[in-house]
């Protein structure tokens, strides 16, 4: 028997396709991870943007949290068109839409949202609240760019950091699930001129230096993969940009998945570079990963 306890998958839905596609996608993750999916429409007065207090005109507003309740209801049926079986809820929140799913991020396995939303300007590659969630959540946050392909590796950016440590183990989970194999990419850039005058650069021995970055690839994948022996791993070291890496692994990949920031994270940097430049450019659903909760949602 299943057990769908602890802490939920939360989609967020705001009436869009692109948040439909989100909808599928979370239904299967709650499948594959025996968690409950919670479906959140955050709800504030249009006019304002401002979080709804007493309606100005009641019957109008009565019909705009009737959508609203829509919104949460067609998402329900989306889901169980999926999977008939998932325990599933949804709830209308008053509130901004990122202020309120970071708030449910708090108690969330994974929180799953639309590239885009209904808002207005055609050629934003990813709407504000994405952008904005991706961020500052406090989960792992998976985007969903149009209707993902079902097959193909599950793609994971690797760069040596304590994230990106944690990032591979979420990608083994996801490659693990979906019965398919893992692509470990790691790439690397040549040292850079820190001062005036430095000419160490010149005198890095380059295979030295692309032995080393592949002892950084082994080592971050080994310990994970003892315990997903169903999974195989291919490493893929570049010498070039890992944005860019990330971005063309994603062409043929069902998932790519990247720590939220790396080993270059500035202070106070929510998103590194890298996952900033790969969430708006991305093919394929892309996984931001911060602390992964365990199966008993601690
Ligand atoms: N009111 C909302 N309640 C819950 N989730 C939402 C809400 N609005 C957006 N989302 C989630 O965020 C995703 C992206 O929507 P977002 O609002 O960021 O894009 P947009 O509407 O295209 O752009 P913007 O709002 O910045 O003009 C949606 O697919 C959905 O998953
Ligand atoms: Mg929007």
């Amino acid at each position: 028997m299943t057990i769908n306890t602890g802490a939920p998958v939360v989609v967020g839905v705001d009436g869009s396709d692109s948040a439909l596609e989100a909808v599928r996608v979370a239904a299967r993750e709650a499948e594959h991870r025996h968690r409950p999916l919670r479906v959140v429409h955050a709800f504030s007065w249009p006019l304002t943007a401002a979080e709804l207090g007493p309606a100005p005109f009641p019957a109008q507003a009565e019909g705009l949290r009737g959508e609203a309740e829509q919104f949460v209801s067609q998402a329900l049926a989306e889901a169980r068109k999926v999977n008939p079986e998932v325990r599933a809820s949804g709830v209308v929140v008053d509130g901004s839409a990122t202020l309120v799913l970071l708030d449910e991020s708090r108690d969330a396995a994974l929180v799953v949202l639309g590239h885009r939303g209904l808002g207005g300007f055609a050629d934003l590659l990813i709407g504000s609240v994405t952008v904005q969630v991706s961020a500052r959540a406090e989960c792992p946050v998976l985007v969903v760019h149009g209707e993902p392909r079902a097959d193909g590796p599950v793609v994971v950016g690797v760069d040596g950091s304590e994230l990106s440590t944690e990032a591979v183990g979420f990608a083994f989970e996801e490659a693990s699930h979906r019965g398919t194999s893992l692509v470990a990419v790691h790439a690397w850039l040549n040292p850079v001129v820190l001062f005036p005058g430095d000419v160490s650069p010149l005198m890095v021995d380059l295979s030295t230096l692309a032995e080393e970055e592949e002892r950084v690839l082994a080592e971050s994948v080994a310990g994970h993969a003892e315990r997903y022996p169903d999974v195989s791993v291919r490493h893929e070291l570049v010498h070039g940009s890992p944005a860019q890496a990330l971005v063309e692994q994603s062409r043929d990949a069902q998932l790519v998945v990247v720590g939220a920031h790396g080993r270059g994270a500035l202070g106070g940097l929510l998103l590194g570079s890298v996952s900033h430049t790969v969430l708006h450019h991305a093919h394929s659903p892309l996984a931001i990963v911060r602390h992964v909760r365990t199966a008993d949602g601690s």
